[in-house]
């Protein structure tokens, strides 16, 4: 089983990317977590190109398109989630019947350098997942105070957060088994 990671901080030392890791770390060995890393390439949604939307956004569909599962981490960019994660997310949505989003099991996890660890990034972006036809995930982890959340090996320092980072990816993949035999059995 893969999932694929997507990251919204285009950063270097990015803690929504530490926070992919840290959840990748929970899986067990037939399941792996890949982070996509290219997020920074994909070109401002231009309707006129969504037939021919170029080597980017085709190199996102398909990976997301072979994943069993996406989790996604955003930090929070003045109440929101940041643009270029949007922007990426409107590309994938079109054509309609190319989305591979659409009934793909999604979810959400942020972190933020402020206390409240992106929550209104998270459920702005939990909503239009949904809206864009994802089987989104009702729990979210928010990780606040980011820069001093991990540790030297690069897990969450606080033992709830933590483990809620791994019941959170249980159930991930357990969403992305029973929807696979679902769709096995149509
Ligand atoms: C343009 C901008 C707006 C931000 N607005 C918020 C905000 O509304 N709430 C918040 O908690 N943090 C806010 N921050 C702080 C980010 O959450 C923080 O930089 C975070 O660590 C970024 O995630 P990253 O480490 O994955 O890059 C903002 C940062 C930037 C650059």
């Amino acid at each position: 089983m893969l999932i694929l990671g997507i990251s919204g901080s285009l950063r270097r030392e990015s803690s929504n990317r530490r926070l992919l890791l840290a959840a990748g770390a929970k899986l067990r060995p037939e399941t792996r977590l890949r982070v996509y890393t290219r997020l920074g390439a994909i070109p401002p949604f231009d309707e006129d190109r969504e037939r021919r939307p170029g080597p980017a956004v085709l190199g996102l569909r398909s990976d997301i398109a072979r994943a069993d599962a996406v989790l996604v981490s955003t930090p929070e960019y003045n109440g929101s989630f940041p643009g270029q994660l949007k922007n990426a997310l409107d590309w994938i949505s079109r054509p309609l019947d190319e989305n591979p989003l659409q009934r793909l099991p999604v979810a959400v996890v942020g972190a933020s350098s402020g206390i409240f660890g992106a929550v209104w990034a998270q459920a702005d972006l939990r909503r239009v997942l949904a809206a864009i036809g994802a089987v989104v995930l009702d729990d979210e982890l928010p990780v606040g105070h980011a820069d001093a959340a991990f540790d030297a090996r690069g897990d969450l320092r606080d033992p709830e957060a933590d483990q809620a980072l791994a019941a959170l990816m249980t159930t991930l993949v357990a969403t992305a088994r029973a929807s696979a035999t679902t769709a096995a059995t149509c």
